[in-house]
């Protein structure tokens, strides 16, 4: 009996010890410590490297693999980054005003939140390369449009500064159980809208001048946090492949669906990590939607839902898609006649329905509107059916 008790016990702390590591051993290695003047806010750095999986997530992999036993955990952080400190984010704490007031966020500029997925990092490149195409075009206006000898088919717009601000929540995302993950979505999602509000309240904030970003389960994140803020709207949610896994069996009241914002519009890559039914007002499929071009590791189709959107950006070709019906997983209607529409971008802007565009197999992926014409020509002039395998 007592060597039982004794057993138990040995466990319980074995696993208290495993949850809750002694001290913050430096979780922020990615940070340069705090500038020279006390005052000034400390930087947190995304990384550089383009690696499949960040340094800094396997560290993060082995610290939270006992997952969501620390209350007192941060789950979620939120670094701001602007046209002055495009690489350096500034920590934004819910319900610090101080920090806030210091911060540089103004609510004169459109905010855009970005949010990761799943085995995926706050710091990681992903959200580095949104973030950058974001602020690229805070660039003067006369080197904004100089894409070398290309044909410039879409204008970039010219935009003063942003309120880039990169929610990290990879102390929960780092955790091997996806369902135990997924289970968080809603709780994330409330964290989410309670930032927001927090920015409404004490920044004057406009909810109508936010994007959110979403890739995978932070597509997920992203919609609770659409259905919490009611009665009010975002302005756009961008759905990067949102995550499949669970989410497909449930009703819309438990997914990000339409009603998450005033437009939502979904890019999906993938089938076994994210949807096929289309998500959203509207929805594109690169490639089909199903496996991307030269991706030969598990999650590579994935993850290029966010390469894609990093390029609609600021891509000065644009990615075109043209009308589709999906009759079955290889049987496809394109609607060629009924022209072409833009897929992501910045602004955003709002369409319905379902969408094919083609892309490039590597960087840059975008194709831009006419490339489309050396394809095969139709087997009727007005409705191809495009069967592939
Ligand atoms: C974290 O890093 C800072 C600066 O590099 C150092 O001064 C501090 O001692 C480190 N803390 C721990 C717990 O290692
Ligand atoms: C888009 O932004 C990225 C990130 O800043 C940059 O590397 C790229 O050159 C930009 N592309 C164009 C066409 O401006
Ligand atoms: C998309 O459809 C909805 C509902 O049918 C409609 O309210 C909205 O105006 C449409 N948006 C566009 C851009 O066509």
């Amino acid at each position: 009996m007592i060597a039982l008790k004794v057993c138990i016990l040995a466990a319980l702390s074995l696993s208290l010890a495993l949850a809750a590591p002694p001290a913050d051993n430096n979780e922020s290695f990615d940070d340069i410590g705090p500038t020279e003047s006390p005052n000034a806010p400390h930087c947190h750095k995304l990384t550089k490297s383009n690696k499949y999986m960040d340094t800094g997530f396997w560290k993060k992999f082995f610290k939270h693999w006992i997952p969501f036993t620390s209350s007192a955990r941060v789950k979620m952080q939120f670094y701001l980054f602007k046209r002055d400190f495009p690489d350096c984010g500034r920590e934004l704490f819910p319900g610090d005003d101080a920090t806030l007031e210091r911060s540089g966020f103004d609510a004169r500029h459109p905010t855009r939140i970005i949010i990761h997925g799943w085995m995926s990092q706050g710091k990681g490149s992903l959200n580095r390369d949104v973030k950058s195409a974001y602020l690229s075009l805070t660039k003067p206006k006369e080197q904004l449009n100089q894409d070398s000898n290309e044909v410039n088919v879409v204008e970039l717009p010219h935009y003063e500064d942003f309120n880039i601000i990169v929610c990290d929540w990879s102390k929960i995302s780092s955790n091997v159980n996806y369902f135990g993950v997924a289970d968080m979505v809603e709780h994330l999602g409330t964290l989410l809208a309670e930032f927001v509000n927090h920015l409404h309240m004490r920044a004057n904030l406009q909810y109508d001048d936010v994007y959110l970003i979403g890739h995978s389960l932070g597509a997920q994140i992203a919609g609770s946090a659409g259905k919490q803020i009611r009665p009010y709207r975002f302005n756009t949610i961008y759905a990067l492949d949102p995550a499949g896994p669970k989410f497909r069996e449930q009703s819309d009241e438990y997914r990000i669906d339409a009603s998450d914002a005033r437009y939502v519009e979904s890019i999906q890559t993938s089938t076994g990590l994210g949807f096929e039914q289309p998500v959203g007002h509207a929805t594109f499929y690169p490639n089909f939607g199903r496996d991307q071009k030269k991706c030969y590791m598990y999650g590579c189709s994935h993850k290029r839902a966010h390469d894609y959107f990093a390029e609609t950006i600021n891509s000065t070709r644009g990615f075109w898609g043209i009308r589709c019906e999906r009759m079955s997983k290889h049987n496809w209607i394109l609607l060629d006649n009924d022209g072409e529409f833009r897929m992501g971008g910045e602004p955003s802007n709002p369409k319905n329905g379902t969408f094919y565009v083609k892309t490039y197999d590597k960087p840059p992926y975008a194709m831009g509107p006419r490339e489309r014409l050396t394809e095969p020509p139709a087997m009727e002039p007005e409705r191809t059916t495009e069967v592939y395998h």
